[in-house]
């Protein structure tokens, strides 16, 4: 079954932990970004890792494979699930974040590569070379080229999910931010769906923060979005 992911974007390690507390037992897995990694570092993993929790480590790591290599050690250490990098750090880097993680065994966290930021567009790409490609063209092409370099699964919109879950190998992971229970308010979220609609599609991790963390009845809200999932 699909599993459920809130995005602690708060600041300090003493609102996430709040923050935790406060949604209780239902919600196992917790993403910690650079927001809040920048702010309290292996600390804040630490605290989550403390409470019973998963972790999704979102760094977006692109640099040398060598030290993309020894980041994700590092995670791994940490005790964390999943972890991110950017597929346009090429082949080498991807291959070296998977053969990093896979040296942790049962516990090696999953690498996740981010195909093209959902803030870039056509002339965006543009500026930065990639010419005759539109950003869906680049999402796919991308996506085939991480998941053959090894790695594990994709951070992807709803919108996308459906042609990559079809395209590609069968148990890569896709990991879906911008998802709205229906009647939940979109805040700046452009492309969404609801935890229904982005599992039938192939979502298999739902990543959602301001509809839990700003509802008024943060369990509530938690209940209701796996409930909706479980049904299907
Ligand atoms: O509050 P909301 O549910 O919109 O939060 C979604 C989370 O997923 C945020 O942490 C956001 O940074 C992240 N995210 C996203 N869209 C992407 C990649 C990540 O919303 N394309």
């Amino acid at each position: 079954m699909a599993e459920l992911i809130v995005a602690l974007d708060v600041q300090s390690r003493d609102e996430a932990v709040a923050k935790i507390k406060a949604i209780g037992p239902d919600v196992g897995f917790y993403k910690i970004g650079l927001e809040l990694f920048t702010a309290e570092g292996p600390d804040v993993v630490k605290a989550v890792r403390d409470l019973g929790k998963k972790v999704f480590l979102d760094l977006k790591f692109h640099d040398i494979p060598r030290t993309v290599e020894r980041a994700v050690k590092s995670g791994a250490k940490l005790g964390v699930d999943l972890m991110t990098i950017h597929s346009v750090g090429g082949k080498a880097m991807i291959r070296a974040a998977a053969d990093a993680a896979a040296e942790f065994g049962a516990s090696a966290p999953k690498i996740l590569a981010v195909t093209v930021l959902t803030s870039l567009d056509q002339s965006d790409l543009e500026d930065v070379g990639i010419v005759g490609r539109t950003p869906a063209d680049q999402v796919a092409a991308m996506a085939k080229f991480a998941i053959d370099n090894g790695a594990n699964g994709l951070v992807c919109s709803p919108k996308e999910v459906g042609a990559l879950s079809r395209s590609l190998k069968a148990g890569t992971l896709f990991i879906t931010p911008g998802v709205r229970p229906a009647g939940a308010a979109v805040g700046d979220q452009k492309r969404v769906a609801t935890p229904a609609d982005a599992v039938r599609d192939g979502s298999t991790h739902l990543v959602v923060g301001r509809p839990i963390l700003a509802a008024d009845d943060p369990p509530a809200a938690a209940r209701q979005i796996l409930a909706e999932i479980a049904g299907l």
